[in-house]
């Protein structure tokens, strides 16, 4: 054992570094060598390789359109927003046509740039359907530079796609008047949308396009030279938009202008229209009470506090729980994080009086670091401020999903930071950045999906420059958020009953909605900004479904009282054990909140392993800390002064000066208590265990190390799971598996920092508890001795023969 623990510290100090070093170079490297373009993967643009574009351009089932550019070129350059914006304009047309393209300055893209033959930069190619392997694509010569020329050049490549016709992608030609007479016998859908124009116009084969995910309902264009079906339903403009449903009644669908980006909202909006795929799911819903939590019934069009404080609950009990130790950037991300909160949250009283001391307790810690435990207490307020309580677990309202797993509490997130950001602008903040940089910050070093976290630094990157003041940061806020719904429409996190669209839609503010004079859809900015700070603005969130704020104050009195009285029992309990006991062997006080954390720690083995071990001291001075507090309003019953001591310094360097047996006792308990017991089986079973047998009378059950290995296994595996389950773990039985996750996936996902480093060796030297760890020492040393002496003595002996040889 000795040996193969000596390997194991021997591997902690020498190799830590390189480590650590080298998973450094990486994170540095990987995103550097990934934005080397012009885009990244929040672009919707397939980013093509030498390993994806066989897959893309042999043999697909969608057409593509390739950009082929060199990152070098102005040109390039200076198209690259252009070909962005058109990404986003035809997200809905993926399955039929997918936008890609290729950085031909890349050195490993250089084969496939040569291979399709391409000279000059930016190219653009469409690439049919089911192309074969020798297809060059047809070259877009002189394309235009505009997002509507590009989007015609391709709907006329589709009209002329010829077979195999694109299997995703709808008939694009007139329908015939025949057709419409026999269209309800052979298609059961609920609506057939007529859009009227002209033969020049592209907004019906848009629309065509733009709904081509979508269920129950078809779109087909009327030409208006089609008399017989202008004069039946008596069109007079062109274009117009007209439904027609399977009784053979029509109706005009109503817009407030007659383009492109109005029938497409409105028609993706009429009842029972569902994004194909989802109709399975949606079948299955049922909002009503089968789940735990009865359905509250909400106006879509308000924001509710309920959401808001479900949100800052979640954030700041759960989420941030996983982080047992906060320091360095983390911390100072806390403390803007509350302090933000504090200046313009718009909370009821009690949570602003909370937020508000909380706020002054974490600006007044000086150390680099603080326990999560330290912070629980002042959140969950066991200093008694009065009047100050955040109401415990979550009641979402307006962020309700219509399962367990939908929307939630990344809802709430977005519309805390919209709040936020009107708040700040209504409260005249003259730091635009205060509230987004405290976002980014925030999702950077917390928010539990870990995608969403990298796609949202990547947005920040690129766009918080421009925001140059409050009324800026609000809309660069509003404009991401709209970037992320057009990524993730269609997404299997997208509620079916709550579908991602560009917000807000015309319903909500019809005046945000412009078209410019070629039926570009366009954002009124200015409309868009006065929305904004009246929708989240403070004086019309509603109060719906809130506890009251006497029953919140009541409730956490009780739950203080009831911590109070375990409190008391257990020390009346201890009092009792300590007569029977020598006094250096009982344990220390603890409060019920340790013992939650004793608990926790037993679950995540890995936890108090993940740490170096200079942090180990660290660690212990925040738990000591804590004791020390919890001790505080309790009588004491054995020396404070001892018990502090003996926890002054668990290193293993303060270990080893210390006399044995008192060490060995300490140690014991302070491994059970806060490293969860990793302690090996056999490890127990000799030495140590003779020792603290004779001291301790009682033990506590020790879980084995195969069961902490179990343990550690599992947790990996499920840190490896799709994000989209994490963002959605609910509240309760889920949340520890949440917990869990992130612990794991910080281990494959966390950023540069000494992190990484430490966990990866943790990870090696899962196990073994820092009790071994000094066994190990101790016994190294020992047997280093031992071989030392042997060998003096053997020399000696083998000196004094050779002398007496000598001497004859
Ligand atoms: C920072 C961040 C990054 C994320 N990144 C991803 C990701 O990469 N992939 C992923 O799958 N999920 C991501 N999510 C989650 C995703 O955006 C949604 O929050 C989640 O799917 C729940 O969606 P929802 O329907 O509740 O609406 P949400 O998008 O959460 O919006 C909540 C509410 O805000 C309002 N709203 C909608 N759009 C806007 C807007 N543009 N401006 C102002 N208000 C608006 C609406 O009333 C809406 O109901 C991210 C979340 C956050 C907070
Ligand atoms: C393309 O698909 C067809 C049928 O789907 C298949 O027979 C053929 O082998 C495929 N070719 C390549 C190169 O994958
Ligand atoms: C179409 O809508 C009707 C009525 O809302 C609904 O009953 C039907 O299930 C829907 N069909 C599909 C395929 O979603
Ligand atoms: C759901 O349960 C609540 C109480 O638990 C009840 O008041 C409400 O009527 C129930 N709703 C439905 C639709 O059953
Ligand atoms: C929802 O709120 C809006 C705006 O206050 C209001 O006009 C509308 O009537 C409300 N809808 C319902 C169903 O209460
Ligand atoms: C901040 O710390 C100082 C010194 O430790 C103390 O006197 C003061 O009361 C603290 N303030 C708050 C708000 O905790």
């Amino acid at each position: 054992m000795a040996r193969r623990c000596s390997r194991a510290t021997s591997q902690q100090s020498p190799v830590r570094r390189p480590t650590a070093a080298a998973i450094l170079m990486c994170f540095c490297l990987l995103p550097s060598a990934a934005q080397a373009g012009l885009y990244t993967a929040s672009d919707q643009i397939t980013l093509l390789t030498r390993d994806n574009v066989e897959s893309v351009l042999v043999n697909s089932t969608a057409a593509a359109v390739v950009e082929f550019y060199a990152s070098w070129c102005g040109h390039c350059i200076s198209f690259s927003p252009v070909y962005k914006s058109l990404a986003r304009d035809i997200s809905e047309w993926r399955p039929a046509v997918s936008l890609a393209a290729v950085d031909c300055a890349a050195e490993e893209n250089r084969k496939i740039c040569v291979d399709y033959k391409i000279r000059g930069f930016p190219s653009i190619k469409f690439f049919r359907a089911f192309s074969k392997e020798d297809s060059y694509g047809t070259n877009y010569l002189g394309f235009p530079r505009d997002i509507s020329g590009l989007r015609h050049a391709i709907i006329d490549s589709l009209e002329t796609h010829g077979e195999p016709w694109p299997p995703s992608c709808p008939p694009l030609e007139p329908i015939s008047p025949a057709e419409v007479d026999v269209f309800f016998g052979t298609n059961p859908v609920q609506y057939l949308a007529l859009i009227f124009e002209e033969s020049r116009s592209y907004v019906g084969r848009e629309v065509i396009l733009d709904l081509l995910q979508f269920e129950n309902i078809t779109v087909r264009r009327v030409l208006s030279s089609e008399v017989s079906l202008v004069t039946k339903l008596g069109v007079t403009e062109f274009p117009s938009c007209y439904l027609y449903y399977p009784d053979g009644q029509f109706s005009r669908l109503q817009v407030s202008r007659e383009a492109r980006s109005f029938y497409t909202y409105a028609l993706m909006r009429l009842p029972g229209v569902l994004r194909s795929g989802k109709a399975g799911l949606i079948s299955s819903v049922v909002i009503t009470n089968s789940s735990a939590e009865p359905w509250r019934s909400f106006n879509r069009t308000r924001v509710y506090m309920a959401d808001l404080e479900s949100t800052l609950h979640y954030a700041l009990r759960v989420e941030l729980a996983a982080h047992s130790l906060i320091k360095g950037e983390a911390l100072t991300s806390l403390k803007n994080y509350i302090a933000v909160l504090a200046k313009y949250f718009p909370g009821r009283s009690v949570v602003m009086n909370l937020l508000k001391s909380l706020n002054s307790w974490l600006q007044n810690q000086t150390a680099d670091h603080i326990s999560y435990e330290a912070f629980r207490e002042m959140l969950d307020n066991t200093a008694q401020v009065p009047d100050a309580a955040l109401p415990e677990g979550e009641r979402w309202v307006g962020c309700q999903g219509s399962q367990p797993h939908f929307r939630r509490y990344p809802c709430g997130v977005w519309t805390l930071f919209h709040v936020l950001t009107v708040q700040a602008d209504s409260a005249g903040a003259s730091n635009p950045h205060e509230v987004l940089s405290v976002m980014r910050s925030y999702v950077k070093n917390f928010f539990g999906c870990r995608d969403c976290a990298d796609h949202f630094e990547t947005m920040a990157r690129e766009g918080l420059r421009t925001v140059s003041s409050p009324p800026s940061a609000m809309l660069w806020l509003w404009s991401a958020h709209n970037r992320v719904n057009s990524r993730i429409a269609g997404a299997l996190s997208e509620d079916p009953h709550f579908p991602k669209i560009q917000w807000p839609p015309p319903e909500m503010c019809s005046s945000c909605h412009a078209a410019s004079s070629d039926g570009e859809h366009r954002w009124n900015t200015n409309r868009v900004l006065s929305f904004l700070s009246s929708h989240f603005s403070s004086s019309r969130i509603l109060n719906d479904y809130l506890e009251d704020e006497s029953q919140v104050l009541e409730k956490q009195r009780q739950k203080h009282e009831q911590q109070l009285k375990l409190v008391l029992q257990r020390k009346a309990r201890e009092a009792s054990n300590s007569v029977t006991l020598p006094p250096s062997s009982s344990s220390s006080p603890s409060s019920p909140l340790e013992e939650d954390e004793e608990e926790k720690e037993e679950e995540e083995p890995d936890d108090g392993v993940a740490y170096e071990e200079d942090e180990v001291g660290e660690e212990a001075a925040a738990v000591r800390e804590m004791e020390e507090k919890s001790a505080k309003p309790k009588p004491k019953v054995e020396g404070g002064a001892d018990h502090q001591q003996r926890h002054k310094k668990p290193s293993f360097v303060g270990l080893r000066m210390r006399e044995p047996q008192e060490d060995i006792v300490d140690l014991d308990s302070f491994v059970n208590k806060h490293f969860g017991a990793k302690v090996l089986q056999f490890a127990s079973s000799s030495l140590v265990k003779q020792r603290t047998l004779q001291r301790k009378v009682e033990q506590e059950p020790r879980p084995v190390f195969g069961l902490s290995l179990e343990l550690d296994a599992g947790v990996g595996m499920v840190g490896l799971q799709p994000i989209d389950q994490d963002l959605h773990a609910g509240f309760g039985g889920q949340t520890k598996r949440l917990q869990k996750r992130e612990l794991a996936g910080r281990y494959f996902e966390e950023g540069p920092g000494p992190g990484p480093g430490g966990r990866w060796i943790s990870v090696l030297s899962v196990g073994f508890s820092k009790l071994d760890v000094s066994l190990c020492v101790v016994l190294y040393f020992l047997s280093t001795a031992c071989l030392l002496g042997m060998y003096l003595f053997f020399r000696n002996r083998l000196k004094r023969r050779r002398i007496k040889l000598a001497l004859p």
